[in-house]
């Protein structure tokens, strides 16, 4: 399909499964959410498919209807959610260790949550080294656990009378990994699941199966995944869409509101240390450091690509950037984060900025991973395969074409996401120029 043909969108018929590897604090506050918007209990504040309008025409049309309206994506009602976890908990018991929620809000969904009970998870302690479970598949090869998953995916399917399903990555961050032969193409993947080649992650295991039975795979952690020739390779021969990586939801959320900002005026950064003290089964996983180096990598890529130190060597480049993740149990899901931010303006005169995010972790994150899936089953019923850059809006390191830089300003992803649901319609894009209005 040619990029600028007006592709034809499939209905949103039938049920929508949206399975999600992980179901720890992210997942559990994503579903548990749902059933209480469904319930008309609370609203799905912080998603954008959910409460956001996109301008259609000129702004003299007054011409602004509810995203959802404007594409046809899955409704609330139509999501049935499943998922792997290493423990038995049900997710229920899962959220309840997670305490996101307050048990009174908990309880009203208790009778949703409790049914979903995790499958077998594929897992190797060596990925992620903090933590252990029992509910983890066993075979005589990875391509055998693939295997396992995938006859998951259609079980649950046929279980729930599904139409179709997405996957949602919602498990704990893997280790830091780079590609290697084995990544590099599909047939040296495959031979590498037949040969249990150790340098594949579970977390490839899963993203292999998906895209394998036609899944969309979304990645919101930031692990390399669907980084990968490999699966890229698949995603096209199988005409799947794959987006990643790692959910913007707070400090980096924040990086990409303010270095565009201070950019755009011409103001030097000389640095910028963030910190944050994070007490959930995340932070603790990210205690260990091969687990933290995953993390740190995609915390860092925002702000060199923004600035842009070679176009901007005076002021940008020489900057220091600094992230730290400190695992401090008492603060639970509630993370704090401070960034101190070290500037300067005309004739060099410093200056700081001070930021200090009292935020909730999974809160964040549970909008951001409902409209991934939304968005990621509506690129499939639009035919579009392969990296889903216009949804780089919802990731920490956006996933682009081979040779090109990731965007990573905020408002340039978010013009990025609604031109492209305008083209998905066939509506005009809107290039803000505006000269019409002064004719
Ligand atoms: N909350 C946020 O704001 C945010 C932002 C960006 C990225 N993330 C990422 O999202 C992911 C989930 O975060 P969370 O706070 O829900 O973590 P969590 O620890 O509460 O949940 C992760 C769950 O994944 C399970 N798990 C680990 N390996 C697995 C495997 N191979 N298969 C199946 N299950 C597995 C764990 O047992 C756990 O229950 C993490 O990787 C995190 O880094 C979160």
């Amino acid at each position: 399909m040619s990029v600028r043909e007006t592709p034809k969108i499939a209905p949103a018929e039938g049920k929508l499964g949206v399975l999600l590897p992980g179901l720890g604090a992210v997942a559990t506050t994503l579903i548990a959410g749902v059933e209480l918007i469904k319930q008309g209990k609370s609203s799905p504040i912080g998603s954008l498919t959910q409460m956001g309008h996109i301008r259609l025409g000129k702004r003299t049309d007054n011409n602004n209807p509810a995203i959802k309206d404007f594409v046809p994506l899955a409704g609330l009602d139509d999501l049935v959610f499943g998922g792997w976890d290493i423990y038995e908990d049900n997710c229920y018991e899962s959220a309840s260790n997670a305490a996101v929620l307050e048990p009174t809000l908990m309880d009203q969904v208790k009778p949703q949550l409790e049914k979903i009970k995790p499958m077998k998870a594929v897992f190797e302690k060596r990925f992620a080294k903090r933590i252990d479970g029992p509910n983890v598949k066993t075979g005589s090869s990875k391509m055998d656990l693939a295997k396992q998953l995938m006859a998951d995916i259609e079980n649950f399917k046929k279980e729930h009378g599904l139409s179709r399903c997405v996957m949602v990555w919602c498990a704990s961050t893997e280790i830091f990994l780079k590609p290697t032969e084995v990544h590099a193409s599909l047939a040296a993947f495959e031979k590498g699941l037949e040969d249990s080649d150790p340098n594949i992650a579970p977390s490839q295991i899963y993203a292999y199966a998906a895209v394998k039975c036609g899944v969309p795979f979304a990645n919101g952690a930031p692990n390399l995944t669907v980084d990968l020739e490999a699966i890229q390779e698949l995603a096209k021969k199988n005409n799947v869409p794959i987006a990643g990586k790692d959910y913007k939801s707070g400090q980096t959320f924040m990086k990409t509101l303010i270095a565009p900002g201070l950019k755009s005026r011409m103001l030097g950064v000389s640095g910028w240390f963030s910190g944050n003290i994070l007490g959930n089964r995340d932070g603790e996983v990210l205690d260990e450091p091969d687990n933290f180096k995953t993390k740190e990598d995609s915390k860092l890529s925002a702000l060199n690509i923004i600035f842009q130190p070679e176009h901007y060597p005076e002021l940008y480049g020489n900057y220091y950037h600094k992230v730290r993740i400190e695992y401090y149990p008492p603060r639970g899901d509630n993370k704090e984060g401070w960034d101190n931010i070290d500037i300067f303006g005309w004739l060099g005169y410093p200056m700081q900025l001070k930021i200090n995010f009292l935020c909730r972790d999974s809160i964040l994150a549970a909008p951001l991973a409902l409209d991934l899936a939304l968005f990621m089953d509506l690129a499939q019923r639009a035919n579009m395969s392969g990296i889903q850059e216009w949804l780089s809006f919802y990731f920490k390191a956006p996933m682009s074409a081979k040779g090109l830089y990731p965007e990573h300003d905020l408002f340039i992803q978010l013009m990025k996401l609604k031109n492209t649901l305008r083209w998905m319609k066939g509506s005009d894009l809107i290039t803000h120029l505006g000269l019409e209005y002064y004719d």
